[in-house]
């Protein structure tokens, strides 16, 4: 059985972080992803802005971090009078969070009109930033824009989550929770178990049209896909997510390609390879319509017969290549599950199976897997479809190094 995989394992030891804090109401939250920081062994100085010392004070976060917390250019002005150019020079990583709306502006347009701003302008080391705002302050265009600006400026910008607000509005706009951001941190830091591999996951199902407006697909959420595409993206591996119809957003980090039928996929998996290892999770159609109508189909006769030919079979040909990826092939069953995942395992020439019953996991939130590998089965805790991801990249990692 494995061991769980949670913030408890993410260790940042010796890592230098500056965690900056913008005036929002999210700034309660990053108390508690200051004191997670230091658990993980971070090494943390903290900056606020004016604004973020309206929510809460610099004590909290001096007693979280143990080190006094930096709020003004005078704070800077010690030592040499040069801190805010070493401070964050000297760091790992510069990280803010929440970042308002109106921090963001100021960082799109490269000002440098107080501490926070400053480091930012002159750190050498990565920055990250989790927005936090209302959700329309979010959807504005000018905050769009700054948007669009700081990914271009090479920032990585850890959400941020939908749901209920602090103002009793709900939608897109809330802060990322504490430890989600703690667990983006290792990837980005170079110190993840897949650190510098290029990994190549398929999710979703495909649909397989008919005619323009008619088509054939599997039930397949993407949810499990998804989260094997954030697990990699976190164990610091660059990741291009090959996705059938979903409603559900990109995980940080991830590089994603839509598309719609399993000829589209297997043409999408071919054109990204190489990669370090391929994942395929996605429900692909084992047939698909012959000749797809042009126009939409009338109903003219009480029944309607539609020829289908086999799809490609887009993992047995990635693992047949002969310099293949690490394959990790995944197989839904409604009975029998050991008996035909080892046989799909063998078949399909893959060192690594993730199994489950179908009826234990479509839709739903959590799994329930069974990982098959040379060594035999190893049977997952039932538990959220993140967490199950988790210990499959883990477990993979394990396996490829
Ligand atoms: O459909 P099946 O149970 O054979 O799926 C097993 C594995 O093969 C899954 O990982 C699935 O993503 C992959 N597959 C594929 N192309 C197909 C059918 C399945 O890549 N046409």
């Amino acid at each position: 059985m494995e061991s769980r995989v949670g913030i408890e394992s993410v260790s940042l030891t010796n890592k230098k972080i500056i965690l900056g804090v913008t005036g929002g109401i999210a700034a309660y939250k990053a108390a508690e992803l200051c004191r997670l920081l230091v658990k993980a062994g971070a090494d943390v100085q903290v900056a606020m802005t004016m604004a973020a010392q309206q929510f809460v004070t610099p004590l909290t976060f001096q007693a979280l971090s143990g080190k006094p917390v930096l709020t003004s250019m005078r704070d800077a002005a010690s030592g040499d009078g040069m801190a805010h150019i070493h401070l964050s020079r000297d760091a790992d990583l510069l990280l803010v969070a929440p970042a308002s709306a109106d921090f963001m502006a100021r960082l799109a347009q490269g000002r440098a009109d107080d501490l926070l701003t400053t480091l930012c302008l002159a750190r050498t080391c990565r920055l990250a930033i989790a927005p936090a705002m209302n959700r329309e302050m979010w959807a504005a265009t000018a905050t769009q824009r700054n948007l669009t600006q700081l990914h271009a400026d090479g920032l990585s910008v850890l959400g941020p989550a939908a749901g209920e607000q602090a103002c009793g509005e709900v939608g897109l706009g809330r802060m990322l929770e504490p430890a989600d951001i703690l667990n983006a941190l290792p990837g980005m830091l170079g110190l993840g178990a897949l650190a510098g591999k290029r990994v190549l996951i398929t999710a979703g199902s495909t649909f397989e049209a008919i005619d323009p407006v008619r088509g054939l697909t599997n039930l397949s959420s993407g949810k499990m896909g998804y989260a094997v595409a954030q697990a990699a993206a976190e164990a610091g591996a660059e990741v291009c997510l090959v996705s059938g119809p979903t409603c559900l957003p990109t995980p940080v980090g991830v590089r994603r390609i839509d598309v719609m039928g399993a000829t589209d996929m297997q043409k999408a998996v071919m054109a990204e390879l190489p990669a370090d290892v391929f994942i395929s999770v996605a429900a692909v159609a084992d047939y698909r319509v012959a000749s797809r109508a042009k126009q939409k189909i009338k109903k003219s006769t009480d029944s309607l017969t539609l020829q289908l030919v086999a799809n490609p079979d887009i993992l047995a040909e990635v693992a047949a290549l002969p310099d293949p990826p690490f394959c990790v092939g995944f197989a839904a069953e409604t009975e029998r599950l050991a008996e035909y995942a080892e046989a799909k395992r063998t078949r399909k020439k893959l060192p690594l199976l993730a199994g489950n019953l179908a009826q234990d996991t479509l839709g739903q939130d959590t799994a329930e897997l069974v990982l098959f590998d040379d060594r035999g089965q190893h049977p997952l805790p039932r538990a959220n479809k993140l967490t199950q991801a988790r210990h499959l990249i883990r477990h993979l990692a394990t396996l490829l190094n």
